[in-house]
């Protein structure tokens, strides 16, 4: 008995250390909340891409938000995206995705605009 608990707590370290770095993971956005998909997968190398386009701030897109206000340094990465903007249709959470994406792009003047760019086959 004794011996299975100290096996177990690598094991259990070794997960949190994996789930805890899983956006290194992400090369893709495919957002199973979307009740179907008209489009491929958006792409979106998590780690590369925020260290390209110098963002250091996680709650660019990680907000949180307290009555209309977003709260300057608390993020949300622990939510997913489509909590808190999916309501009801497709649209709404793929004009948040857009908003965010597309806004900072044209604003910057740097990453994808077109559909075929981040929606690639
Ligand atoms: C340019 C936007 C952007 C920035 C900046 C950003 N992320 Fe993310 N991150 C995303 C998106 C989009 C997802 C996918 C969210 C979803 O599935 O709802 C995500 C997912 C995650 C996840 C969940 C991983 C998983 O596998 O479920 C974690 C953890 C995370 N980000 C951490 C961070 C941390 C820490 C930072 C700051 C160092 C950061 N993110 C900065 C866009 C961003
Ligand atoms: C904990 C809840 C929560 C999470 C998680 C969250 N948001 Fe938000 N977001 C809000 C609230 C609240 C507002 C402000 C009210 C509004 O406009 O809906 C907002 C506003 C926005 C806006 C500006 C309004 C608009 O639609 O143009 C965008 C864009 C946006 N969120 C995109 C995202 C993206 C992309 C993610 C995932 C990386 C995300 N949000 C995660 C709650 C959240
Ligand atoms: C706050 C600004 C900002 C936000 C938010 C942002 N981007 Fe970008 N993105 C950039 C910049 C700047 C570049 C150009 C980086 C460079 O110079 O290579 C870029 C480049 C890209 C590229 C091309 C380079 C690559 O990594 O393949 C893709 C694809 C991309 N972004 C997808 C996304 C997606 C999808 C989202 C939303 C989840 C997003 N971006 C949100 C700023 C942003
Ligand atoms: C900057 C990257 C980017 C650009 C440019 C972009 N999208 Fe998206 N789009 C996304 C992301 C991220 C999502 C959410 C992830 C997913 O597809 O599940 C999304 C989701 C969608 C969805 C909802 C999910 C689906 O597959 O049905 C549609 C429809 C869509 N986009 C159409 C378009 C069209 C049309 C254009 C061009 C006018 C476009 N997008 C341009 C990043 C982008």
């Amino acid at each position: 008995m004794k011996k299975r608990i100290i096996l177990l707590i690598p094991l259990i370290m070794l997960i949190a250390v994996v789930s805890g770095f899983s956006q290194e993971n992400i090369t893709q956005l495919y957002d199973s909340a979307f009740k179907s998909h008209q489009r491929p997968p958006a792409a979106f190398q998590h780690d590369r891409h925020n260290e390209q386009a110098k963002i250091f701030d996680c709650g660019v897109c990680h907000h949180v938000y307290e009555k209309g206000k977003k709260v300057d340094g608390a993020t949300s990465e622990d939510r997913k995206c489509s909590e808190c903007h999916y309501k009801d249709d497709d649209m709404s959470l793929a004009s948040a995705y857009h908003n965010r994406c597309k806004g900072c792009h044209s604003e910057k003047k740097a990453g994808p605009i077109l559909c075929g760019e981040c929606h690639k086959k």
